[in-house]
């Protein structure tokens, strides 16, 4: 986890936010010492990929309007559905069409891919920031940590001590329990329960509505099926399924 990167979640809760230095603000200070944007202006926007799961964040940020202002996607080619529903811009994708948006933060808009190719793509923009994306209705404790470029959906809850790590995904209606440590990339899928103080590595993909024990840790790489109630200890690179769940031969 990238702990030198963390920060306090702030991006989008109904209070406002934090102090400027928590919230990475402090970056943005122009040479007189003012902050740019001010604490009370939206700060721009640029999802990386424009396909499904980039939908869901443009969707998240633009509830989120007081905080931030989505200027665009990046990806390969226009993704007619994202322009359609949206009538988000597409920027191309290369960093030319970025330059005019020297203080935009970035956000990594793609789910699907395993994470070693999340990684990779996010290495292209290093020394860009990255923002943390908390949906309105989601729960994340004061006492948490939520590292940077990391998302937080509808309805999730990140209970009391909880670290989230960089780039990591906390997907609609999950439960990741007081303490737990969520490495770099994890992505905790739609309704999944994590319980107290499990430890789960970087790059794990943990499948639609599938349970953790609390304290249990879980290796790096990981691939936990839908549904599976993870009880004992996982290796890494394993694919584990069912209840219990068990590695698959
Ligand atoms: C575990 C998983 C990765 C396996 O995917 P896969 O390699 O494509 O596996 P297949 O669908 O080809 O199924 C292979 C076998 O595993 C079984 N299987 C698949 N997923 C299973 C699961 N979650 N639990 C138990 N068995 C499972 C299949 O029934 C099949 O069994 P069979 O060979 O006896 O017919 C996948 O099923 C899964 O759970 N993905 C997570 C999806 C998700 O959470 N998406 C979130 C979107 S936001």
């Amino acid at each position: 986890m990238a702990h030198e990167r963390e920060r306090r979640s702030v991006a989008c809760l109904d209070s406002g936010g934090s102090s400027s230095a928590a919230s990475g603000y402090v970056e943005l200070l122009d040479q007189a010492g003012h902050l740019h944007p001010p604490l009370n202006m939206p700060r721009e926007l640029i999802v990386i990929g424009g396909g499904q799961h980039a939908r869901v964040l443009i969707d998240v940020a633009r509830s989120c309007s007081d905080r931030w202002q989505v200027i665009g996607y990046l990806d390969e080619h226009v993704v007619e559905e994202t322009a359609e529903r949206f009538g988000v811009r597409w920027l191309g994708n290369d960093h030319q069409s970025i330059a005019a948006h020297p203080r935009a933060s970035f956000i990594l808009g793609i789910g699907g891919l395993a994470a070693p190719e999340r990684a990779r793509i996010a290495r292209l923009y290093e020394g860009r920031s990255f923002a943390t994306l908390v949906a309105r209705d989601a729960s994340v404790s004061p006492t948490a940590i939520v590292a940077d470029g990391a998302v937080v959906l509808a309805r999730a809850i990140v209970n009391t001590g909880a670290r989230v790590g960089a780039h990591a995904i906390v997907n609609s209606g999950a439960i990741v329990e007081h303490d737990v440590e969520l490495g770099d990339y994890v992505h905790v899928g739609p309704g999944v329960a994590i319980g107290g103080g499990a430890r789960i590595g970087a790059g794990t993909h943990i499948g639609l509505g599938a349970c953790v024990r609390d304290h249990v840790r879980v290796g790096k790489n990981v691939v936990i099926g839908m549904g599976a109630a993870v009880v004992r200890d996982v290796p890494d690179d394993a694919t584990v399924v069912g209840v219990p769940a068990v590695e698959r031969g």
